[in-house]
């Protein structure tokens, strides 16, 4: 793991870089304009300083000024702005086949399990070249899930899923912190990201594996007896839960939402918010208190699972 003080962490994702010239862009711009004002700032407080028998002279209006340091901000800026924008979209877009992991934040560590199911705490061994996806949960206060060397940073939010991704370049190990104040042992909430070979991996994956978060959802789903609504036939009142997953569904209200791991969390808690069309409110009791984050990422898992051909949300916005 990296020692010692270095003004950028190393680069081993494929993020890293492309936000890096970014960042480097946003200095080198901010660096010359601070410098092209003090410089005249200096210039003039000498040049213009009180003098004897100096009266100030009225100044007159110049467009041709005024339209110059109007334009060439609002360039750069915009050149910021669509950069940033389009960075932001990318990381925030999983590729498909991307490799699944399951992150829960608590009180002071970092829980994963593998799509296999092998689980891990404070270390996440990954793959080198391939997407990996995570999908952070957390079971107390809000963490933040940061690997600076990958250039990603994501909350974990109580109540809430989301994901990240990054796709690692480079074999080695890397730091990975809780980056959101969470407590007293914050500062320890701390661990590693061991980047492997891929056949290093795949053994590494394969030492020990135990229920997959697909088969304790499956579980989960039998033991509530989800089934009994959501199952196509004649005592269906509920949406067939198969391949809804990455596709927008129509709501009762009118609008549409994107049925992704928010939405299944969404409706696990609060199921009489945002009714699909053509189904009733109050049918599906709600499963706050009930379920651990784990389980609820379980019955996530199982409920993707069921749509193999959409394995990714697509963006909304292009
Ligand atoms: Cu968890 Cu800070």
């Amino acid at each position: 793991m990296e020692q010692g003080f270095r003004l950028f962490p190393v680069q081993a994702s494929a993020f890293a870089e492309k936000l890096d010239h970014l960042y480097w862009f946003l200095i080198v711009v901010s660096g010359f304009f601070s410098a092209l004002i003090i410089f005249l700032l200096i210039i003039f407080a000498v040049k213009y300083r009180r003098r004897p028998g100096r009266v100030a002279e009225r100044t007159r209006q110049s467009l041709g000024l005024e339209l110059i340091w109007t334009v060439i901000p609002l360039m750069l800026v915009m050149v910021m702005f669509v950069w940033g924008a389009d960075l932001f979209l990318d990381e925030s877009t999983p590729p498909q086949g991307a490799e699944e992991i399951f992150v829960v934040g608590k009180q002071w560590m970092w829980k994963a399990q593998h799509s296999n199911g092998r689980r891990e705490i404070n270390e996440l061994h990954i793959p080198v070249g391939r997407a990996v996806k995570v999908t952070l949960a957390s079971q107390d206060v809000i963490h933040s899930f940061y690997i600076p060397a990958f250039r990603v940073k994501q909350d974990a939010v109580p109540g809430q899923s989301r994901t990240m991704w990054f796709e690692p370049t480079k074999p080695g190990e890397y730091h990975l912190f809780c980056a959101e104040y969470c407590g007293t042992d914050h500062s320890k909430m701390i661990g590693r990201v061991v980047v492997m070979e891929d056949t290093g991996y795949q053994a590494w994956l394969g030492g020990e594996t135990g229920e997959t978060p697909v088969q304790a959802g499956e579980k989960l789903f039998t033991q509530f007896d989800c089934a009994s609504c959501h199952a196509s036939g004649r005592r269906q009142r509920c949406p067939n839960l198969t391949d809804l997953y990455g596709t927008k569904i129509a709501l009762a209200n009118g609008g549409t939402v994107l049925f992704d791991e928010a939405y299944i969390r969404e409706k696990l808690m609060s199921p009489n918010a945002k009714i699909p069309a053509g189904y009733q409110a109050n049918i599906m009791p709600t499963f706050r208190g009930q379920l651990t984050e784990e389980q609820i990422l379980a019955l996530i898992a199982y409920i993707k699972s069921l749509s193999p051909n959409q394995a990714v949300p697509k963006r909304s916005n292009p």
